[in-house]
């Protein structure tokens, strides 16, 4: 089991390993009332063993599973919920599943009571490397993603690396995708973390979810984003905006597909496509371009766009532009020889090759 802190005020642990799910009693040991919020398929496999630790009440509410139940209307449900088993303000929230679960019950106990405690037990690689760790919580509107939400930060994080075995393929490599961008991250100046290192010598294992070696990859990928997240907890210096890499591109091949590529999917390939355009400013060599696309490769996802005759880099371009952490321009985080910045509105030439890159080459768009 290895324990990650993550420095913010107060600080809070990421404990991650197989068989963590047993740890979580121990960190709501001090509360009153427990709530375990989940979805039905995740709390049938895991909820008794969470709740086997637990001293203190405890309760089970359920939501829909689905982008779709990431809403208002599921926040008010499990706050009617908390109030129905009395939950008051000392007591914890538990958030037992993937993304969904995490986001909504993490804004919900954002809110309920002006805000109750809340333990992460993501059960999803992209919920333990990302999602469940800096304290974003939203749910979505009619008009779009994430539009409602608050900074809650947990007071705690679990990950245990045997859920993962239940996984659909799809949505762990998915979360690969993630893990490609963490390994890529610091790869240009040094490596400190080592991952690209794992991912090369135990591909195989990785694939196969060996539980032992994934302990060790979800621990780096989350020491990574606590880092991140404690030198900028509220996303207003820059220094998060570098777990944007590879996603600008990725979040506009999202829209243009219409969610059929995954968001690892679409990550992996906006990671290629990152490396070629730092290439293509000069602000790295081939070898770092070559690597852009090899770590991605070696995990199996995608590296070029599936179905590209189906988008145009014009098209491609303006949702670019109209992403909502662009402010108008073309703003993409990029490698270069001082790690990562952000650069804006990089050269034609640059982003010609980028798309090729990709294997967009209608070429109509200058
Ligand atoms: N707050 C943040 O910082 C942040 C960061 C990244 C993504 N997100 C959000 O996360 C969400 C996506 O999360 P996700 O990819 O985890 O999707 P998800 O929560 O929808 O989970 C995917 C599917 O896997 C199932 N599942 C979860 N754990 C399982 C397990 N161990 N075994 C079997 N099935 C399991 C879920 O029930 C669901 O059907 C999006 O809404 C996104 O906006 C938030």
């Amino acid at each position: 089991m290895t324990t990650i802190r993550v420095a913010l005020d107060p600080p809070y642990d990421v404990v991650v390993g197989p068989g963590a799910l047993a740890e979580v009693g121990r960190l709501v040991a001090d509360r009153r009332r427990v709530v375990i919020v989940s979805q039905a398929a995740i709390a049938d496999r895991y909820a008794e063993a969470v709740r086997a630790g637990i001293a203190a009440p405890n309760d089970v509410l359920l939501m829909g599973d689905g982008e779709q139940f990431k809403s208002l209307t599921t926040v008010e449900e499990l706050c009617r919920g908390f109030a129905r088993v009395g939950l008051l303000r000392g007591d914890v929230v538990i958030a037992l599943g993937g993304g969904v679960v995490g986001d909504t019950a993490g804004f919900a106990a954002a809110v309920y009571h002006r805000g109750v405690a809340v333990v992460q037990v993501p059960t999803t690689l992209l919920a333990m490397v990302d999602a469940a760790i800096g304290g974003k919580t939203a749910v979505n509107l009619p008009e779009g993603k994430n539009l409602v939400g608050a900074f809650h930060q947990p007071i705690a994080v679990v990950a245990d690396t045997d859920t993962l075995a239940s996984l659909e393929s799809r949505e762990y490599r998915s979360g690969l995708g993630e893990v490609a961008k963490y390994a890529l991250m610091y790869d240009v100046v040094a490596d400190p973390t080592g991952l690209v290192d794992i991912l090369r010598t135990g591909t195989t294992a990785v694939l196969d979810r060996d539980p032992a070696l994934l302990g060790d990859v979800v621990a780096r990928c989350a020491g990574i984003k606590a880092d991140v997240v404690a030198a900028d907890p509220y996303e207003r210096t820059g220094v998060r905006a570098t777990l944007n890499l590879g996603h600008t591109l990725a979040h506009a091949l999202e829209i243009a597909f219409e969610h059929r590529l995954t968001h690892g999917e679409a990550v992996a390939i906006g990671l290629v496509y990152a490396g070629a355009l730092a290439g293509g400013c000069e602000r790295v060599g081939m070898d770092v371009v070559d690597r852009f696309q090899a770590v991605p490769a070696s995990l199996g996802l995608p590296v070029a766009v599936p179905d590209a005759e189906a988008v145009t880099a014009g098209s491609l371009l303006e949702l670019m532009r109209r992403d909502k952490k662009a402010s108008g321009g073309l703003t993409f985080v990029l490698p270069g020889r001082d790690g990562l910045e952000l650069v804006e509105d990089p050269p034609t030439a640059a982003l010609r090759y980028a798309f090729e890159s990709v294997g967009i080459t209608d070429g109509g768009w200058t």
